[in-house]
């Protein structure tokens, strides 16, 4: 089976067991937003989507078998799934969340029959290109046309720098990488990237010496702690992480938080709908990954996390071997009156996946909104600057690009009318939430696409008293 039919097998499979029966959301193209009655409720967001992909990769590389609790079977992931499959990975699904995953060891892979196909994922192609690199094989990894279009050379390059010997076209996939024995490298990077800083890391535990990294900004750490809660050498001083490579990975015991990203949306809403108050409980607050929760509470959102588990200090006396490591918390986001903010500097990344939502957020803001400092968004899944401008100019909104950012003048009184996703996950529900706000009603078009990041998106937003339906 290629992997592309195990991908379609696989969503086939989850879909059938995954609680929200009410929307199939793969095959979901239209979205009918209706502006409505305050929100309210306690709901769950799926799992993060960093930590399952990360989950997967790493416990194929464990020396054992990781249990996987809370694992997000979202399109992207499965990407991942199914490339580890094909590099002769076992996991076995016991159901749309749960799997495990029997781990070969760091040198267990085995070489693909086929190409291995990451579809729409940059997290998983540039986390397996890292991997890739310190294989005794060759294997090439493509993807989406979407993907195909995205940036490579940021990790093509230092893996060539380590010894890796990578084809690409023009700095684009498909890459074809060929493993060779790898050296311990000090890189500074460019663009503060997770997924460059994890390709480097995974990499690292295939080297002959420390592998250093140097980043201009705080971006998400799951790969340092979960290495870390697997007894890699890993240590991190300030924004510098060092990898001694290990010779071998304790397998997994995890439970993987909520995804803040998904969270994002529920709790937007309910900071913009009059009369609201929505709880996302067990939700990821990992420092690195709360910078939109610090810019509500800027702009004057009522936003209050309670039951937290997981602080720093818990972690120390109780973070068991293989845990994840991962704080959480309850967050509570009651409806706010909100003023203009400025987003810039170290923000930025710590929400590089947000700013789709709060573009819609600073629409409702009282005074001018500056975001600066995120050129990365131009080459997310869409140009996000243009595609965010170009979308919610089309519901009325006052929205001006800037190279690097955008700003938003407010409030205004948003008009509705027919959206585009542009097949990106994150603006299709950004802009289902504008729906919530608009004087009449919104439909996106392309929606199917939110089954990349967040199944049972439309379902969860109706159990909190949005009218929000499928249409095609
Ligand atoms: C991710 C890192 C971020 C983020 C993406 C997931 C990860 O990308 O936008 O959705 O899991 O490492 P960059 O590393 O390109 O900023």
């Amino acid at each position: 089976m290629t992997t592309s039919d195990l991908i379609v097998d696989l969503s086939q499979a989850l879909a059938e067991i995954w609680p929200d029966g009410t929307e199939k959301a793969v095959h979901v193209s239209q979205l009918t937003v209706r502006p409505g009655a305050p929100l309210h409720g306690r709901v769950r967001v799926p799992g993060d989507k960093s930590i399952s992909h990360r989950a997967l990769l790493l416990g194929g590389l464990a020396k054992g078998a990781s249990h996987i609790n809370g694992f997000l079977p979202s399109n992207d992931c499965l990407a991942t799934l199914a490339c580890l499959r094909t590099l002769g990975v076992k996991v076995e699904i016991h159901d749309a969340t749960t799997l495990t995953v029997y781990g070969r060891g760091l040198r267990g892979l085995r070489a693909p029959a086929e190409l291995l196909n990451c579809t729409r994922s940059g997290t998983t192609m540039r986390l397996l290109a890292g991997i890739l690199a310190g294989q005794p094989f060759e294997s090439t990894l493509t993807g989406d046309e979407q993907l195909l279009r995205r940036p490579m050379r940021r990790i093509v390059e230092p893996l060539r720098r380590m010894g890796a010997e990578i084809k690409a076209t023009d700095g684009h996939a498909p890459l074809t990488v060929r493993g060779r024995p790898l050296h311990g490298y000090d890189h500074t990077l460019a663009v503060a990237s997770a997924q460059v800083k994890s390709a480097l890391l995974l990499a690292g535990l295939y080297t002959d010496g420390p592998t250093t990294i140097r980043q201009p900004g705080p971006a998400r750490d799951h790969t340092e702690r979960m290495l870390a809660a697997m007894g890699a050498a890993i240590a991190t001083t300030g924004l510098t992480v060092t990898l001694s490579s290990s010779p071998s990975l304790f397998p997994l015991s995890l439970s993987i938080p909520g995804d803040i990203s998904s969270a994002a949306f529920p709790l937007v809403a309910a900071a913009l709908v009059p009369g609201s108050e929505v709880t996302v409980e067990s939700v990821g607050v990992n420092p690195t990954r709360t910078g939109l929760l610090d810019v509500l509470g800027a702009m004057g959102a009522d936003v209050v996390r309670i039951n937290p588990v997981g602080s720093e200090e818990e972690q120390k006396e109780q973070g068991g071997q293989g845990q994840s490591n991962e704080p959480m918390a309850d967050v509570i986001v009651y409806a706010s009156d909100l003023a203009g903010v400025e987003v810039g500097g170290d923000t930025v990344v710590r929400m590089i996946d947000e700013f789709p939502m709060l573009a819609v957020a600073a629409t409702q803001a009282h005074g001018t909104t500056i975001v600066c400092d995120v050129a990365e968004l131009r080459v997310k899944e869409t140009d996000r600057i243009a595609t965010v401008v170009a979308e919610l100019r089309a519901l009325g909104a006052c929205i001006e690009p800037l190279p690097d950012g955008f700003i938003v003048e407010g409030p205004t009184l948003l008009h509705g009318g027919v959206v585009d996703s542009h097949g990106d996950h994150r603006l299709a529900m950004a802009l289902a939430v504008a729906g919530l706000i608009t004087k009449e009603e919104t439909v996106i078009e392309n929606a199917e696409c939110i089954h990349d990041s967040f199944p049972g998106f439309s379902e969860l937003m109706r159990r909190v008293g949005a009218v929000i339906f499928t249409t095609r």
